[in-house]
């Protein structure tokens, strides 16, 4: 059975595990392999997570099916208290269509609501099909978003939001 636990920093090294299992799947058809190494490292180096975790309070839960990690996700506040980020979710490949996705954004929308926040709010790259996993779940397309991240590199994105009122 799927649960999930607050992950602290000594998750690190699992958080980068899964994502390390599941990154380049994804990502593979959509851009280089260089900008997938340049992002992971900018993004899931083991300082940048301590950063996220530390620092810039996301907060990372692990799901696990008893007691096999299978998945991660990763959220904080913005500036706008009413608004809230998801900045990960990931799901190893052979665990992938199961509910785990929808039952991680469940969870964090039951967390968020309780804190205040009225709209759940992310970036998706262009031609990741998990923009249909997102449509599915009630999220809708509010403009896109093209960031030089470095390097020469850009992340082209879809903004998606939820209103999560109840
Ligand atoms: C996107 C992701 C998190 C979804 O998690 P998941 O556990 O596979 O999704 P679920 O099984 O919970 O699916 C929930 C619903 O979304 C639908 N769905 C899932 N992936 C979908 C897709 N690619 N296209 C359309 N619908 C999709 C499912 O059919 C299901 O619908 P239902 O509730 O009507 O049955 C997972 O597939 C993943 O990790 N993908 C690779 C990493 C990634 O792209 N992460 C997002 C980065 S922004």
């Amino acid at each position: 059975m799927i649960h999930f636990r607050k992950a602290v920093p000594a998750d690190i090294p699992l958080i980068r595990k899964l994502t390390l299992a599941v990154w380049p799947q994804t990502y593979s058809d959509i851009l280089s392999r260089e900008q997938v190494e340049y992002m992971l490292e900018m993004m899931y180096s083991e300082s940048s997570l301590q950063h996220q975790i530390n620092t810039q309070q996301h907060r990372f839960i692990i799901a696990c099916d008893d007691d096999e990690p299978v998945g991660f996700a990763s959220w904080s506040s913005t500036p706008d208290k009413q608004v809230c980020r998801l900045h990960k979710i990931y799901v190893l490949q052979n665990q992938q269509g199961k509910g785990t996705g929808k039952k991680l954004i469940e969870h964090i929308i039951q967390s968020i609501r309780s804190a205040g926040a009225i709209i759940l709010e992310l970036n998706v790259n262009r031609h990741n099909k998990a923009g249909a996993f997102y449509s599915g779940l009630g999220f809708t397309v509010v403009r896109e978003e093209d960031t030089d991240i470095g390097n020469g590199y850009f992340m082209n994105d879809y903004v998606m939001q939820k209103s999560i009122v109840e």
